[in-house]
Order: structure tokens, then sequence, then C-alpha cells
């Protein structure tokens, strides 16, 4: 199965951001995903135009799909676009979790009130209580990273508490396969919790990358992940749309 990974469209009410969207999604078409997630960051103003414009094209896709909300989404707006489908009781937490094909989905919000950063802390009980639910294979996603990336000033702003994330995952065995997230506009791969940890491309416009003190040109177009699921084994591969 094929769980498609977009993250960071920052719609803005313009058609620029809605047009990188749509040429991601053309790709995406002929692969056909069993489900859909958008590790947030969806829309950055014009919310609530955003949010609708955004949801249209994911439902459009025709699977399953799942959203959390990053560090510039409208909490209240998102709730009002999106959480008849996912049940959003109130504007904090807005967690997620679906089941395809086998495939538990979570779904974290990390996110704080008017801050950059995230927080794992706040919802690390739910997330015990979800994972000792089921050990179902599992896949998490949020938006802020709750490891190091190295890249010059983009390290500001994690997902604190990560060594608390990362002791209910592991207290939770073999369940969760990877974890997955945006927030820095650049694809990696690392490690997180002794496992996959993974960040996807941005729609919009991608940072620079900054190591040690040297920096790249932004020549990134729009991209996402594809994590393929099949017999216990995830391989997640990265797309860029040029
Ligand atoms: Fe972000």
């Amino acid at each position: 199965m094929i769980v498609a990974q977009l993250s960071d469209i920052h719609a803005d009410g313009s058609g620029g951001r809605l047009e990188r969207l749509d040429k991601v999604l053309n790709w995406l078409k002929p692969m056909r995903p069993d489900a859909l997630i958008v590790s947030g960051d969806l829309a950055e103003a014009a919310f609530d135009k955003s949010y609708r414009a955004v949801r249209e094209r994911l439902e459009a896709v025709g699977c399953p799909f799942f959203v959390v909300p990053g560090n510039v989404d409208d909490h209240g707006d998102m709730r009002q676009a999106f959480g008849a489908r996912f049940g959003w009781p109130s504007d904090r937490p807005l967690n997620v979790v679906g089941r395809v094909e086998g495939l538990r989905i979570i779904g974290l919000d990390v996110t704080v009130e008017d801050g950059h950063y995230g927080d794992a802390a706040p919802i690390l009980d739910w997330l015990a209580d979800e994972l000792s639910s089921s050990n179902e294979p599992t896949l998490i996603f949020q938006h802020q990273h709750p490891f190091l990336t190295g890249i010059d000033g983009k390290d500001r702003n994690t997902c604190h508490n990560g060594d608390r994330l990362a002791a209910v995952i592991e207290a939770a065995g073999d369940t969760v396969l990877a974890l997955t997230c945006g927030h820095v506009h650049r694809p990696m791969f690392t490690r997180f919790a002794g496992r996959q940890a993974t960040m996807a491309p941005s729609v919009t416009l991608a940072n620079r990358l900054r190591l040690d003190g040297k920096e790249s040109a932004i020549v990134d177009p729009p991209g996402l992940l594809l994590h393929h699921y099949v017999d216990g084994r995830l391989v997640t591969h990265v797309v860029m749309v040029g």
C-alpha cells in the first residue's frame, strides 16, 4: 500500500501556492495512493477560503486522508473545515487516527498556541493510550520535528519533549514503524526512537540548506514522500515534482 505525504502547503488565498499543490497532486494521480497525510501548515492566510480550497483538492484524490495542524495554521478555522471528518470536539489538540489496509495512521497535534516550536508533552498520555489499545503496525505523523536537523537556524523550533515522545514509542515495542513530519521545508531522513524518521519536502517554497556555515541556493521544486508498506516492510521514497 502507498501512503502519500504532503507537507507545508501554506495556502494564502493567492493562486501561486495552490498551483504548486495542484502540480504535486497531478503527479500523484497515477500512483493512486491508498491514503494521504498532510503534516501541517496547510494554510497561512485567508484561512477559511484556503482550507476549503485545500480540502476540495484532498477530497478529489479519492482516498482516505488525514491532516494535522502546523505552527502557521489557524486551529479554529482548521477545525471548522475538517472537524466533521475527524470528529474534533475542540480546538486543541487536533489529533487524528485512521486505519487503512492494516496500517494504523496516527496524526499528532504537537503545536503550541502562539509558538513556532512544538511540544509533545500535552498529547503523550493520549498517544500512550492509543498505542496500548492495539499492536497494529503504525505510522505516526506530526508537524514539528522531534529530532535535530543540524541545519543552521532550523533547530530553534523543534518539537519539545522529544525524549518523552521517544520513550512512549519505544514502550509500545515494534508497533510504531516510523515517524514522519514536516516544518523545515526540506526532505530528510534520520532515526528517532530507534526507527525510521523522515521529513517531507514542502509543497510551498523550500528553505535553504545551511550546514556547518555553508549554504545552498534555493532550487528545490515542490515535492512529497511516498511511504510504501508491504509485507511488514516500509520503504519511503522522496519525489520532487520539477
Ligand atoms: Fe511549520
